[in-house]
Order: C-alpha cells, then sequence, then structure tokens
C-alpha cells in the first residue's frame, strides 16, 4: 500500500513538472518524433522559436489560431496546463 501511495505521488510530482519531452509523447504521432513530419500537419514545428509555438498552442486552446485541420489539434491542446504548453514549446524548438 505504501509503494502504491508512493508511486502515486511521485507520478504526480512528475506531471506538475511538466515534462515537454514526455508531453510530446502525444503529438509525435502525428508530428514525427523530431517535428518535421508535415505529411500529415501540413506544418513542419521543428525550428520555430518556442514563443512562436507557445502562441499557436494556445491559439489552438482557445480557438482564435488555426488552419483547415485545427480540429485535429483543439483535442490534443485541451487539457494542456500554461505549464505544459511552455515545456512543449521550449521541447519543441530543441529539436
Ligand atoms: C491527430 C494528429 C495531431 C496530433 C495528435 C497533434 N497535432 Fe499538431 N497539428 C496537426 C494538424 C493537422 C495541424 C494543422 C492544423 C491546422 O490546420 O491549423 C497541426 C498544427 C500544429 C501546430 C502549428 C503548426 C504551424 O506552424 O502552423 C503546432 C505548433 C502543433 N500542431 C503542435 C502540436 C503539439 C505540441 C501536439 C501535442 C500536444 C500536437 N500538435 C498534436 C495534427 C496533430
Amino acid at each position: 500500500m505504501k509503494k502504491i501511495l508512493l508511486a502515486m505521488a511521485l507520478s504526480a510530482a512528475a506531471l506538475l513538472a511538466s515534462d515537454g519531452a514526455a508531453l510530446y509523447g502525444k503529438c509525435a504521432g502525428c508530428h514525427g518524433k523530431d517535428g518535421k513530419n508535415a505529411a500529415l500537419s501540413g506544418a513542419v514545428i521543428s525550428g520555430q522559436s518556442a514563443d512562436t509555438i507557445a502562441t499557436k498552442l494556445n491559439g489552438y486552446k482557445s480557438g482564435s489560431f488555426g488552419g483547415a485541420k485545427k480540429g485535429m489539434m483543439t483535442p490534443a491542446v485541451a487539457a494542456l496546463s500554461d505549464d505544459d504548453i511552455k515545456a512543449l514549446a521550449a521541447y519543441i524548438s530543441s529539436l
């Protein structure tokens, strides 16, 4: 029991710390491991600045940004916190 509680506490701490690389795991299926897969999204996301990426992600979340296929991005960003978006933007800009 103690071990289970400890494991839960550790994973909660990991989630709170917003690990960009881990968060990117659910993006990689569409954007590619290196952010260069444009076949599906039409856009290479690696090489963009962290600020640009964060602005776009916030825009998808609020509905103020997006193209014809934004419906594919909306569910991907819906549950992201501000810290998640910052961590993801920093990670993607480093790819
Ligand atoms: C189901 C496939 C899919 C998933 C999962 C997905 N994306 Fe996307 N992404 C797209 C598509 C399609 C677009 C283009 C949408 C449009 O028309 O605006 C896009 C656009 C983007 C853009 C803007 C590109 C530009 O320069 O205009 C960014 C940044 C982005 N995605 C980041 C992410 C991140 C970060 C995640 C994970 C949290 C993610 N995406 C998950 C398919 C996906």
